[in-house]
């Protein structure tokens, strides 16, 4: 196949003579026309390098690009980390492919010092080990020591309170005991549902002065016991001196202490705790006797929550520092619609090695990009632009995907047909994905055609349906990974697939290739089919003429969604805007997939058909956009999608709708009828939101 339409903007660059400048405008003219007039593509060949793409499946270029990625910890900001962006780089540079490196200069936390000791009573004090047992050298191999990102430095000193896993009923629980955490330093297990970030937020609201986190983690899978979680309490995403603008290097900056930034940072300190050095300081807490349920694991040695018996003296000092960041891009024009984006994105940093979180994610997406190679070679072209996103500082909060899709949210809104996701891509056994709703089918058929990495027969698909009965499909409201800036600042529709899940090396030095090797994937063959499903979505988001996204499937679920509600508010609050909306998008959605069985069916003999098959495309894309709403969430403004996005209250159990949830909660704060009042108002919002999506998808006006 001939390739038209492959940057002819290069020749823009040189000052043109006016006779070039004539010229070039001539060739414009006739590419043009020929990109109106490109010969129908035919679909058996699409299915046939589909097939190809299956075929050439390799485990050991797998396993070769995550052990070269994963030689060294490579944290963000870091020359080791530079290190993975050339050799991303120079990975798609060698396929051919279109190359690029987008940097930003971001506000990223390090540490530089921490303690942990305790005072017992009798006068005896205790440092306890902080870093992991067992790793024989940190600064050497480039480990970095346990710690939470942009923690604020400061010296504490106080008695010490175990508040389970931090959540408000437990501080009720405690209150309940004659505890009052006020002025004291807390001890929390992490895990549940509250992130690291909301727990301390928590107990920085009850008055704790620090606060100390550990894992219990899993023996039978790894030597967790002794390793410690890293990670970030900053709150929201992207860069804190950029909010909402990209961090690019002479660009405006926010000062650190603009009150905008400090919002971002918890006010007490934090750090990460071994699971041994948390139990040396449970076995030592005097005060009431824990309940029974807080002492869930046989190896726990807590008896009693605090305080008493002994003290806490804990230090911690970091820096904020500006870093550059690098996004790496690979570029496959579209030869029919060059303007029509699907992206592929993982992120490159990690905390330590990075052999789950997030290489698994990488090498996955090295080898669709060298599969995608081979197709060129053998005569394909994708007909949508497809575009490998390799991102930087997701694990500081999604800083390089945000950063660039901030500086880039015009053109994504206008082209990005959808944004497909990998992170922690093997984990252990079994699919899972999260997808926003259109998307189901799709994800569905492509399960079917890909082999179960765990058995001789079998589809994902079918694996997948027989351990879940129903297969279930997250939806994407957590903002846990690159999705989060595409979905709920930009408003893409978006997917997040992965295999294996709650794996116990999380953050720890011990996600290594080692690891991997004996617990997650011995022989990559689930690397494999993450890139299977994963590279196959692409091809038919790439490739099909109509868009395979069916929003009947969204109309579906949010009905479900409006039931799930209805348990939630009193039978006096109407939901009747949701449900006249719902059905609004369910009778578009309709109309628009027998508008595509039609279209299909006439084949795209005219110019006219193409520019129909187009105008059906476009509204199929942007009926997701109909969700983001100007003015965003309250209190968290940035975040515009008004269906899937993160509720401030942490212990809704609403996972949509983040506007209603934060509502009802905040409303037993108010008088009944304010409390309805705002309720209500969010209730409207979300009606018309949806009601916009509806009105994006039918495409004409009211
Ligand atoms: C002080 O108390 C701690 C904890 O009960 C104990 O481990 C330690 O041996 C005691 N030290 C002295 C000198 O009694
Ligand atoms: C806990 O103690 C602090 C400081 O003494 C006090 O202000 C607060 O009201 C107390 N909280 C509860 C729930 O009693
Ligand atoms: C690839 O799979 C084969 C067959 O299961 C296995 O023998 C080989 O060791 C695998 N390669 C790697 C690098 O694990």
């Amino acid at each position: 196949m001939s390739q038209p339409l492959t940057k002819p903007n290069n020749s823009l660059t040189s000052k043109p003579s006016p006779l070039c400048a004539f010229l070039f405008l001539i060739i414009l003219c006739i590419l043009g026309f020929y990109a109106v007039h490109y010969p129908p593509r035919n679909p058996q060949n699409d299915l046939l390098f589909h097939q190809i793409f299956l075929s050439s499946a390799n485990n050991n270029t797998i396993s070769s690009y995550l052990r070269s990625l994963t030689s060294h910890p490579h944290l963000a900001g870091t020359k080791p980390s530079l290190e993975t962006t050339h050799y991303v780089k120079t990975h798609f540079k060698n396929l051919g492919l279109e190359t690029h490196t987008v940097p930003f200069k971001t506000l990223l936390s390090y540490p530089l010092r921490a303690s942990v000791s305790l005072h017992f009573d009798n006068g005896t004090v205790l440092n306890l080990p902080l870093n992991e047992i067992g790793i024989s050298s940190y600064a050497p191999s480039g480990l970095v020591q346990p710690y939470h990102a942009y923690s604020p430095s400061g010296t504490t000193q106080g008695d010490v309170v175990f508040v389970n896993k931090g959540t408000e009923d437990d501080y009720r629980a405690l209150e309940v005991m004659g505890v009052n955490v006020s002025g004291c330093i807390v001890i929390v297990k992490k895990g549940g549902s509250l992130s690291r970030g909301a727990a301390v937020e928590i107990a920085e609201k009850k008055g704790a002065l620090g606060v100390l986190m550990y894992a219990e983690g899993d023996v039978s899978r790894g030597s967790f016991r002794f390793g410690v979680e890293r990670g970030t309490v900053m709150k929201g995403v992207g860069d804190p001196l950029t909010p909402g603008w990209a961090g690019v290097e002479d660009g405006e900056r926010l000062e650190l202490e603009d009150n905008k930034v400090l919002d971002r940072f918890p006010g007490i300190p934090s750090l990460p705790l071994t699971f041994e050095s948390a139990q040396v300081i449970l076995e030592s807490l005097g005060g009431p006797e824990a309940p029974q349920k807080w002492r869930d694991s046989s190896r726990s040695k807590l008896s009693r929550v605090g305080p008493g018996q002994v003290m806490v003296n804990f230090i911690y000092q970091g820096e904020k520092k500006l870093a550059t960041i690098h996004n790496v891009f690979a570029v496959i024009r579209g030869s029919v619609e060059p303007d029509r984006y699907v992206l592929l994105g993982n992120h490159r940093d990690a905390w330590t090695y990075g052999a789950v979180d997030p290489n698994s994610g990488t090498a996955a997406l090295l080898d669709i990009a060298r599969r995608y190679a081979l197709l060129m070679r053998k005569g394909w072209n994708p007909r949508r632009t497809i575009i490998f996103c390799s991102w930087d500082a997701e694990e500081f909060g999604m800083i390089g995907s945000t950063e660039w899709v901030e500086q880039n949210l015009v053109n994504l809104g206008a082209k990005a047909v959808a944004y497909l996701n990998v992170d922690c891509a093997v984990q252990g056994p079994g699919f899972f994905a999260g997808a926003t709703p259109q998307l189901d089918d799709l994800i569905f058929e492509v399960t079917k055609k890909v082999k179960d990495p765990d058995s001789d027969v079998a589809t994902i698909y079918d694996k997948w349906t027989t351990m879940n009965r129903i297969s279930n499909i997250d939806r994407l409201s957590g903002v846990d990974s690159d999705f989060a800036p595409f979905l709920h600042h930009a408003g893409v529709s978006s997917v997040d697939i992965y295999y294996g899940r709650d794996f116990p090396v999380y953050h720890t030095a011990f996600d290594s290739f080692n690891w991997m090797i004996n617990f997650a994937d011995p022989f990559f063959w689930r690397h494999v089919a993450v890139a299977g499903v994963w590279g196959l979505l692409g091809l038919h988001l790439a490739d099909d003429p109509v868009l395979p996204l069916n929003y009947l499937s969204y109309a579906k679920q949010l009905q479900e969604h409006k039931d799930v509600l209805s348990s939630f508010v009193d039978g006096s609050m109407s939901l009747t805007p949701l449900d006249a909306s719902i059905q609004e998008l369910a009778s578009a959605a309709k109309r628009a997939n027998d508008e595509a069985k039609r279209l299909m069916e006439q084949g795209f003999t005219d110019d006219l058909l193409v520019l129909k098959v187009r105008a059906l495309n476009d509204r199929l894309m942007l009926a997701e956009r109909g969700f983001l709403d100007t003015d965003g969430i309250k209190g968290r403004e940035w975040f515009k999608h008004l269906i899937y996005g993160p509720r401030r209250n942490h212990g809704s159990k609403l996972e949509f709708f983040p506007g209603i949830s934060d509502a009802i909660a905040e409303s037993t704060k108010l008088s009944q009828r304010d409390g309805q009042a705002a309720i209500r108002h969010e209730i409207w919002r979300v009606a018309r939101a949806i009601r916009r999506a509806a009105v994006a998808l039918k495409g004409e006006l009211t």
